[in-house]
């Protein structure tokens, strides 16, 4: 039985295509399917990590994600909602501390995203190559991190979300991240 049963072909190209638009609309909603596809991302990362041959499909479906879509979370994050956050949460909430890490994991992440991008798409272009050991061992880094970033996120954060960020907020955020990725917002609704 393989390692990774639910990484068919047809779920890898699922999982790889952009999430419903229209979702956007319910923001906090479009955020945790966003990161329950980054789940799905670190189960293809360890498959890329587990073995020298590269699966050329795979990779590419890797770069692109981290490329592009994480690129957008992490931007929808750290300028949208960690802000609103910041000016609704209580005292009680005690998020402070916490954005603060989260936003540290997102610099340090992202520049092992973009060495991971790199070494992928260097690896696609030079054909048959077998990937390093040590390249290998910065792809499970960068997956055990996002995982507990992940964690972290879902546990505390969006939570917190839930109950501080008020209707009006979620259409402000719902706008910044249509426009963020160049969709309208018309006909879709925040009820
Ligand atoms: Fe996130
Ligand atoms: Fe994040």
């Amino acid at each position: 039985m393989s390692d990774f049963p639910e990484l068919t072909t047809k779920a890898a190209e699922d999982g790889a295509e952009s999430l419903d638009h229209r979702l956007i609309a319910e923001p906090l909603d479009y955020i945790l399917a966003e990161h329950h596809r980054q789940r799905t991302l670190c189960q293809w990362v360890d498959r890329l990590a587990a073995e020298p041959a590269l699966d050329r499909r795979l990779a590419r479906l890797v770069a692109q994600h981290i490329a592009r879509e994480m690129t957008l979370h992490v931007i929808d994050e750290e300028e949208d909602l960690f802000p609103l956050l910041r000016r609704r949460a209580l005292p009680e909430d005690q998020i402070d501390k916490v954005l603060g890490l989260l936003s540290g994991e997102h610099a340090a992440e992202g520049r092992l995203g973009r060495e991971a991008v790199d070494g992928l798409l260097d690896a696609l272009e030079r054909g048959d190559v077998l990937l390093s050991e040590e390249f290998r061992h910065k792809l499970r880094t960068f997956s055990a991190g996002q995982r507990r970033h992940l964690a972290v996120e879902n546990a505390v954060v969006m939570p917190i979300a839930e109950r501080r960020l008020t209707r009006k907020d979620r259409e402000g955020l719902a706008r910044r991240m249509a426009a963020r990725r160049g969709i309208s917002l018309r006909g879709a609704t925040c009820d």
